[in-house]
């Protein structure tokens, strides 16, 4: 694990002592959250475009998640946004760098010291990744980051954290010491997951996998992206505050080195991607935010989604659904995890259109087809 920790710090740029690997991202959200000592009464600012899990750490801790709308080309929250929701009660504001780009970050960062309130940035899908040429998740007090299967490297599920802030580290330090282990079975059953998922996982058995991997994950039966409890309620889960492991750190030490390849890749298909939506006359990711931008999805926005995707599935067209709701997976008793869908139109607009490309395939030109072919689809 040492080993691990000591290449994520070189990746970061920063040292080994300050970062902290978890069994998921969500939970090095958590430790971080309780280490800035955020409680009840709290608020703590979020995009109303994210993964519910984010809301949930908060809510865990008895603090309110307080959303904010996005821009309708970056996908991010805004400065202008987050300072309308600013109030006395905030205690930590939160800065996504959805699908790999980050915006806004140092000026978000700037007011938020200005009124003396802590920063975390989620990383989750762009570790790897620069903004304005300096290493993703190094602004903010804090940052965390996912190496779930998806994710820029990945360690099958997992996570770690960036402490920046030395202030927080004794604290971090002391709600590290409650992390319980993986079981053995959870760690057994990871590792069969990692080993099958790089023997099964192709175009053309995607679909049926991505399905069956759902459906297991749901009932329990094997180490999912997100349990039941977390979908279903806004009660902390048992065992939720776990540790990482030795078969998470050894995966993510071997897929770290194909990283900076990847990220090559990605953002080479990705400038395809934008020049033929561009020439289509289609929603594209504009020329300006390539810089910043690490590709871990290249977003679209379709007519009619669940079309789209039988489209895909029949032509053996990989397709991401991320956040096709606002606190995504989650589409009803939004007002549970404190969202009133009515006062973010355009998460709620781009949430209902889109779809996400691949942009690792090496198949790009499959891909480009598949769009050319369905292009009417494409909004
Ligand atoms: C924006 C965002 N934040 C947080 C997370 C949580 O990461 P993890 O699954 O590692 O807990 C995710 C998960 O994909 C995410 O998309």
């Amino acid at each position: 694990m040492k080993q691990f920790n000591k290449e994520i710090a070189t990746e970061l740029k920063a040292e080994q002592s300050q970062v902290f690997p978890y069994w998921k991202g969500r939970v090095g959200l958590y430790a971080l959250l309780k280490a800035m000592e955020i409680g009840k009464g709290d608020e703590v600012i979020i995009p109303a475009f994210t993964c519910v899990v984010v809301p949930n750490a908060i809510i865990y801790l008895g603090a309110k998640p307080v959303y904010v709308d996005v821009d309708k080309e970056t996908f991010n929250t805004t400065l202008d946004k987050i300072r309308e929701k600013t109030t006395d009660k905030t205690k930590c504001i939160l800065i996504q760098n959805t699908f790999g780009l980050a915006t806004e970050v140092e000026e978000i960062i700037a007011f938020a010291k200005s009124k003396n309130i802590p920063t975390i940035e989620d990383c989750t899908h762009g570790f790897g990744g620069t903004y304005n040429g300096q290493p993703n998740g190094t602004f903010a007090d804090a940052s965390f980051f996912s190496t779930q299967w998806n994710k820029p490297f990945s360690t099958g599920v997992g996570g770690f954290v960036y402490l920046k802030n030395t202030a927080y580290l004794a604290k971090l330090n002391e709600i590290n010491k409650d992390l319980v282990s993986p079981s053995s079975k959870e760690k057994f059953i990871l590792s069969v997951l990692i080993k099958s998922r790089k023997l099964l996982l192709n175009p053309f058995t995607y679909w049926t996998l991505l399905k069956l991997y759902r459906f297991l994950s749901k009932t329990g039966l094997v180490v999912g992206s997100s349990t039941k409890e977390e979908i279903e309620g806004i009660e902390m889960p048992k065992g939720y505050f776990k540790g990482f492991s030795t078969v998470q750190a050894k995966a993510g030490i071997k897929n770290l080195k194909s990283l900076h390849q990847t990220l090559l890749l990605r953002k080479s298909n990705s400038k395809k991607y934008s020049e033929f939506l561009k020439s289509e006359g289609k929603t594209f990711v504009t020329q300006s935010l390539e810089e910043n931008h690490s590709f871990l999805k290249y977003p679209i926005l379709v007519k009619d989604r669940e079309k789209f995707k039988t489209l895909a599935e029949k032509s053996s067209i990989n397709l991401g659904d991320w956040f096709v709701s606002m606190i995504h997976p989650i589409e009803k008793n939004l007002e549970l995890w404190h969202l009133d869908s009515d006062e973010f139109p355009i998460a709620r607009g781009i949430s209902e259109k889109i779809l996400n490309l691949d942009t690792d395939t090496k198949t790009i030109d499959k891909v480009l087809n598949f769009l050319a072919q369905h292009k009417e689809e494409i909004l």
